[in-house]
């Protein structure tokens, strides 16, 4: 019979699941919508409940585009947002609405944390400084706020292991999601127990740590009903959305990079040893979905959202072409930044719309244009939007590099792996050969990559990665290109150092 795995990805605007057959291919997907609340500014709520209708909703149609029999599937992968804290009383029931990972309400706990412990032991062990968006301050945030709900805590889940919960009743997560939390001792990939002690948890409220591609337990017939999957089908640990990602692209021996911008921008890099930036913790370091090994991650939180921005507030003419010509109005945008020379004639686009995490750890930092001339024209600044979000990456790669990692190849993924522009403008301001993938289906792809070891179809993640994943094209930095990017790279980090009191002062106006 054929085989074939399902990857899930329960995601903040949606769940994806992806039928994949052993050699890579993609046999059936499916896609169910929803939306987070945000019942107050800076808050970012879920309720568990939509995961669970959205797996149930895509994993039933995925199954019948595929016209598989639910037995097919060897194996069941999972991946999801990270960060978010689930909440279950003693019954299993949801106590509140989860906290996602982009909720900024416990800002004062994070101090907390980092005042209780330094800076430098919380980098030294749990690998990161105290983020708002990380799961142990939101625990604390509870404690404080709602001490009704923290008293009824009998579990703490991570979103993605809500539902391996509903497909097989155990509670367990795996290392590279349980890394955001903020409770894991990163080096010994196990919890941390000064941690849990100064939250007052205990291991049986936590989910059971397993590797990424362990079996952690076996779909019920409850959850067989629910979804079309068959009785007994395994479930591997899976992995957080971007360690599934790298998986998905083959980022899992050291050296190997990728470049994915969406609406933020990731540079992921797979690292044989532990490599913490200690003490700034300018980029994260987390436990990698490939056993016994880690991973540093720099996040930008505006690189696609830069375009957005300009596409939503600045591309009336643009979109009205689009529409005329029957195609999306990024082409129309990055055709008219392409016109534009590299180094948009000595314009810089700061890309801090939404402040920024990496490296320069900045809620206050905002976007710029510096070095307007009249003579500039929109091409000019929408490729300046683009070189500006690549060298935020950039400023990324090159505290990886800092950190010593040996950097063998650069993959690009998401949006930006599907433009020329982007394509040319990443290879330019990396100063490095970029590829891209023939298929770049990210965190849910990542999963089913690892459902095919769990499920025995492969024996260990980099021989499912060698086996599925292939390099399409390679694009090489222009040289007269590149050295420009090289000359702008210092006078754009110089340009953030030189307006960050600034920023701060035009945030205290309003
Ligand atoms: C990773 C992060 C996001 C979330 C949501 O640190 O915050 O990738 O996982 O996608």
């Amino acid at each position: 019979m054929t085989k074939a795995v399902l990857g899930i990805d329960v995601g903040t605007s949606g769940t994806r699941a992806l039928i994949v057959a052993p050699d890579g291919s993609l046999i059936a997907q499916a896609h169910h919508p929803y939306e987070p609340a945000h019942p107050r500014p800076s808050w970012s709520e879920q309720d568990p409940q939509d995961w669970w209708n959205a797996v149930q909703v895509s994993v039933k149609a995925a199954l019948e585009k595929a016209s598989l029999p639910s037995s097919a599937i060897a194996a069941v992968g999972l991946s999801g947002q990270m960060h978010g804290l689930v909440m279950l009383d003693e019954k299993s029931a949801v106590i509140r609405p989860a906290i996602l990972w982009n909720d900024q309400r416990c800002i004062e706990e994070c101090a907390e944390i980092e005042a209780h412990f330094t800076r430098e032991r919380l980098i030294d062990i749990a690998c990161n400084p105290a983020l708002a968006g990380f799961t142990a301050p939101k625990i604390a945030w509870v404690a404080r706020h709602e001490s009704e709900n923290r008293r009824r805590l009998s579990h703490v889940l991570l979103p993605k292991d809500y539902v391996r919960f509903k497909l097989t009743g155990g509670f367990a997560t795996d290392v590279s999601d349980a890394s955001g939390m903020l409770l894991l001792d990163i080096r010994k990939r196990d919890y941390w127990p000064d941690m849990l002690r100064l939250l007052g948890l205990t291991s049986a409220i936590l989910p059971k740590l397993y590797e990424s591609p362990e079996v952690t337990g076996f779909v019920t017939s409850e959850a067989a009903k629910a979804t079309g999957l068959a009785v007994g089908t395994p479930v591997v640990a899976g992995a957080g959305d971007q360690a599934a990602a790298a998986v998905g692209n083959g980022i899992v021996t050291a050296g190997a990079v990728s470049a994915t911008i969406g609406t933020s921008g990731v540079v992921f890099a797979a690292t044989d040893r532990l490599l913490v930036d200690s003490p700034a913790g300018r980029v994260h370091s987390f436990c990698h979905a490939v056993p016994g090994k880690w991973h540093i991650m720099g996040v930008v939180l505006a690189a696609g959202g830069s375009l957005q921005w300009v596409r939503n507030n600045l591309a009336l003419v643009e979109k009205a072409e689009a529409e005329k010509l029957g195609v999306d109005v990024y082409e129309v945008l990055c055709r008219k930044a392409s016109v534009a020379p590299a180094g948009s004639e000595g314009l810089i686009f700061l890309p801090y719309l939404t402040g920024e995490r990496s490296p320069i750890n900045d809620p206050y930092a905002r976007g710029a244009w510096i070095g307007l001339t009249a003579r500039h024209s929109k091409a000019h600044l929408i490729r300046a939007v683009v070189e500006g979000a690549t060298f935020a990456m950039r400023d990324c790669l090159e505290v990886i590099r800092e950190l010593g990692c040996d950097l063998r190849e650069i993959r690009l993924s998401g949006g930006g792996a599907s433009s020329q522009l982007w394509h040319s403008i990443q290879a330019g301001v990396y100063n490095y050969p970029v590829s891209s993938l023939a298929v770049s289906e990210g965190s849910a792809y990542g999963a089913a990559i690892l459902a095919m070891v769990g499920g025995e179809i492969y024996d260990t993640v980099e021989d499912a990665c060698e086996a599925v994943i292939k390099v399409t094209t390679t694009t090489n930095p222009v040289a007269a290109e590149a050295s420009v990017y090289e000359r702008m790279f210092p006078i754009y980090r110089r340009a953030y150092r030189q307006l960050a009191d600034e920023f701060k002062a035009l945030h205290s106006l309003t």
